[in-house]
């Protein structure tokens, strides 16, 4: 039973990537449920305050600490703050011997132990072998139209620049049925589109908790496309090496699946790929990429990419430059390599790339992608586009996003919201689409 009286206000703050996201609302739905916490955005007004952290690079973690100290200024008397995520996986009770004002600090896999210790002063939940692979989190608060599920906790992968692995643990995958289950709560309170989470997506049904057979996220993928209602599958990230041709046929051939897909290159080069152990080769890469523009012509292809890893030289970099010129990717996020704790690339030190050249091929990717965007979206002008509205902004435009994961602005009103709508674009910037609804 819920008791008015003592309803107390939560702010989170979340960094990192969309599990964190999802990790933030099951937190977030967890202390209402048992905790009696309800929502604020503002920090002033807040009983608790949550930080939902990111370790993948350097400088989110060096910010930590004064963010943390500036919460420790304005929090109200007797408010607590926690710690939770992937830099709390890796810190652990150093968060707490640093800023002693510190409550509680719950690492990345440990989500389903927040409403236990929420009111144990210094307890620190980060055991790496935790397994919240089955267990039942209160119902994350969702966006109307769109719904995020976890598939699979944890990664199996050893990128050896990434410090995922030593923070979310091992992969172990979330049974199919409490997925199907989840989607269509979800569904039946107006979800019509659902993103399924993992680190590694593809890879899913190797293992699970208990002993059940193994099974293919592309049959994952079959069994959701069943659920009444949903209209829109889409999945982040998947990894290159399993992109194999019987993922890549249903990619192509399922109409609920969404045509945009991640493809994580991190380098053109095969040297550079085999010394971040990633498991393919550049050919392997552009193979995979070429049939997915094939089979999908209007595919939109995103990627992640990282400069400056430890040994790269010029001639490598011109492999990364290559495939960006042969696959024309949609979007590319671009990291320049950054050192992190408990992983393998740290013995490559002394093959460090000087910052400035690191610096210099980041903004050659970055010029070189933002020519190939503008042309990429100039195409769509003069096209009609199937478009679901779900945001109405004060200007009276309306957006929402193409099978292919395009924004769409238009003017019109909310009657449109939740609607899957044909509109004729009429003009294209280098990240977004305009157009007029076609009667
Ligand atoms: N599991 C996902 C992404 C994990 S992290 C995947 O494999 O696609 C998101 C991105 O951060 C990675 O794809 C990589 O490009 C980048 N990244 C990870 N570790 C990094 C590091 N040490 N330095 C710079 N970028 C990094
Ligand atoms: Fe990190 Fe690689 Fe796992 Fe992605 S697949 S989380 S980059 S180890
Ligand atoms: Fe960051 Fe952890 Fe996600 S390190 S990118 S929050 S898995």
């Amino acid at each position: 039973m819920q008791n008015k009286e003592e309803s107390k206000k939560l702010f989170i703050q979340t960094l990192g990537c969309q599990m964190n996201d999802t990790d933030s609302a099951h937190i977030a739905a967890e202390l209402n449920k048992h905790k009696n916490y309800t929502p604020t955005h503002n920090i002033e007004e807040a009983d608790l305050i949550i930080i939902n952290t990111c370790s993948v690079r350097e400088k989110p973690v060096q910010k930590l600490f004064s963010e943390i100290g500036q919460f420790n200024t304005k929090k109200k008397e007797g408010a607590k703050i926690g710690v939770c995520g992937c830099t709390a996986s890796h810190l652990g009770e150093d968060i707490i011997k640093r800023a002693p004002y510190v409550d509680f600090v719950v690492g990345a896999r440990n989500i389903s132990k927040i409403k236990d210790v929420v009111d144990t002063k210094g307890a620190v939940e980060i055991a790496i072998d935790n397994d919240d692979s089955t267990y039942e989190f209160a119902r994350a608060e969702t966006s109307m139209y769109k719904t995020s599920v976890n598939i699979s906790i944890g990664c199996d992968k050893e990128c050896t620049y990434c410090i995922v692995p030593a923070t979310r643990g091992d992969e172990i995958s979330i049974p199919p049925e409490m997925i199907v289950e989840q989607i269509k709560k979800d569904v039946a309170n107006g979800a019509v589109e659902v993103m399924l989470l993992g680190q590694n997506v593809n890879s899913y049904g190797r293992r699970f908790s208990d002993k059940r057979e193994k099974t293919t996220f592309t049959k994952l993928l079959q069994e959701v496309s069943k659920i009444d209602g949903l209209e829109r599958i889409r999945f982040t990230s998947p990894h290159p090496l399993h992109m194999d041709d019987e993922f890549i046929e249903e990619f192509a051939q399922n109409p609920k699946i969404s045509k945009c897909i991640h493809m994580p290159l991190q380098s053109g080069s095969t040297n550079i790929l085999k010394a971040m152990k990633r498991g393919y080769t550049k050919e392997w890469f552009l193979n995979r990429a070429k049939k997915i523009r094939e089979l999908v012509p209007n595919v939109r292809i995103t990627t992640d990419i990282i400069v400056a890893f430890p040994g790269e030289t010029q001639e490598d970099f011109e492999d990364t430059i290559d495939v960006i010129e042969q696959v024309k990717f949609d979007q590319i996020f671009n990291f320049k390599y950054s050192p992190r704790p408990n992983t393998a690339a740290l013995a490559l030190e002394e093959q460090t790339v000087p910052d400035e050249i690191g610096s210099k091929r980041l903004i050659e990717v970055i010029e070189l992608h933002k020519k190939h965007q503008s042309e990429l979206m100039q195409v769509n002008v003069g096209k009609t586009m199937t478009v679901l509205f779900e945001n109405l902004k004060p200007n009276g435009e309306i957006s929402g996003f193409t099978d292919n994961y395009c924004q769409v602005f238009v003017k019109g009103s909310d009657e449109l919201l939740g609607q899957f709508v044909d509109v004729k674009i009429t003009e294209a910037t280098r990240t977004a689409l305009k157009g007029e609804i076609v009667k």
